[in-house]
């Protein structure tokens, strides 16, 4: 059994899971009203990774007796004024995110609930990588500055990146 505390912060990270699919769908819509559909994947893939990362808690959730409530999602922007700024805000995004997980850990360990702690780890890693990711798209626009040719040349390599679907040995329900 999970407890009352402990539960109420993985409802809000379901939310903040939630929202920062809905964040970088948004950003998405962006990248493809202003022709980079590279970016516009990229994008698209991050908000699949969000929604599978609230899937996750949702899964843990329901799996330690705990009760899934859905809140209303806030709504994202709709346009940004240059291709980098999505991704600035991005990187910046995954580290207050990064803060709520560690927020997590440490209410876990306070909670004495070492099964929550535990699952905790995987989303302590996978922000390393959200970060960097984020981050190594950040430094090559700013690398690139207003050359337009490096700009398609970077879209180019984000078209290729793919959706990898979690498996059970992942820890993720389904
Ligand atoms: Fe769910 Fe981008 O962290």
């Amino acid at each position: 059994m999970i407890s009352q505390k402990m539960q109420e912060a993985i409802n809000d990270q379901i939310n903040a899971e939630l929202y920062s699919g809905y964040l970088y769908l948004a950003m998405s819509a962006y990248f493809q009203d202003i022709n980079l559909s590279g970016f516009a994947n990229w994008m698209r893939v991050q908000a699949q990774e969000e929604l599978m990362h609230a899937m996750k808690f949702y899964d843990f959730l329901a799996e330690r007796g705990g009760t899934v409530v859905l809140q209303a999602i806030e709504q994202p922007p709709a346009t940004w004024d240059s291709p980098s700024t999505p991704f600035e805000q991005a990187y910046e995004h995954e580290v207050g995110v990064t803060q709520r997980i560690h927020n997590l850990v440490h209410l876990s360990l306070e909670e004495r609930d070492y099964a929550t702690n535990t699952f905790l780890d995987w989303f302590v890693n996978e922000q390393v990588e959200e970060e960097a990711s984020a981050d190594a798209i950040v430094r090559k626009l700013s690398l690139i500055g207003s050359d337009k040719s490096g700009l398609f040349m970077i879209d180019r390599e984000l078209a290729t990146r793919v959706f990898v679907p979690p498996t059970p040995a992942d820890g993720a329900a389904g």
